[in-house]
């Protein structure tokens, strides 16, 4: 699958011919100030949680490309209000399809335990945070969003094969790198893609290391540079 990489947590991956882009934040972030916001494509926006630093651009990037925003209702809620048209409520352990191509040809959406919290940026309740789940006939992954190292994990990788995963390896707000590897053991994947780290100072963290211990533990750690898009 042919994926983008616009900093922080913000990745587009393409599905059929729909691109599905997860929480956006590039406005804001210095480090993606090279990315074009008006030249992001996206059919559907998934956010993972309330925090600004995972929603700060969904509303733009909705109106700009007509996009379908897909998160927990209290942020599709929200969202709403600030002028999203088109969204899709979900919630923890739940799925659904949505259309990869006009063929009839779907993507499931499943969206699983985070372990964080979630408050929106003007401090309304943001619903309990989610990773998700994706399967199609493209293969399948899981994009973890904020997140803690869980032992609910195992339940994803013990009945889906799971071809990448997005993982935060930042530390100190999420898990980091030693956690992440236990992380991808449990889902039984070894095609990580690192996320939410070196964006501020709390997550800075040395990247060449934590590719030798992923290398060392016999896994690959994919660290993409902002505007860099790859098939994996
Ligand atoms: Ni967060
Ligand atoms: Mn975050």
């Amino acid at each position: 699958m042919e994926i983008t990489y616009y900093g922080h947590s913000c990745f587009s991956v393409k599905i059929g011919q729909k691109t599905i882009l997860f929480d956006p934040f590039i406005t804001y972030n210095e480090l993606a100030k090279d990315i074009d916001v008006a030249a992001i494509q996206a059919d559907y926006i998934l956010i993972s949680h309330g925090h600004q630093d995972h929603i700060a651009d969904a509303v733009m990037l909705a109106q700009q490309n007509k996009a379908t925003v897909v998160s927990n209702y209290e942020i599709v809620d929200w969202l709403t209000n600030q002028g999203v048209e088109k969204s899709h409520p979900m919630n923890i352990g739940g799925h659904w399809f949505f259309d990869a191509d006009d063929n009839g040809n779907k993507f499931k959406v499943k969206c699983v335990v985070a372990v964080h919290s979630s408050v929106l940026p003007d401090g309304t309740y943001g619903g309990n945070p989610m990773g998700f789940l994706i399967e199609s006939s493209e293969g399948n992954f899981y994009y973890a969003g904020d997140t803690a190292l869980t032992y609910d994990m195992k339940l994803i990788g013990e009945y889906k094969s799971i071809d990448f995963a997005f993982l935060p390896i930042g530390n100190n707000f999420t898990m980091g790198i030693d956690n992440a590897l236990i992380a991808a053991e449990f889902i039984n994947c070894q095609k990580i893609i690192g996320m939410h780290y070196d964006t501020f100072g709390y997550i800075k963290i040395d990247t060449v290391e934590a590719a030798a211990k992923f290398q060392m533990a016999g896994n690959e750690l994919h660290l993409f540079t902002i505007g860099e898009t790859k098939n994996i």
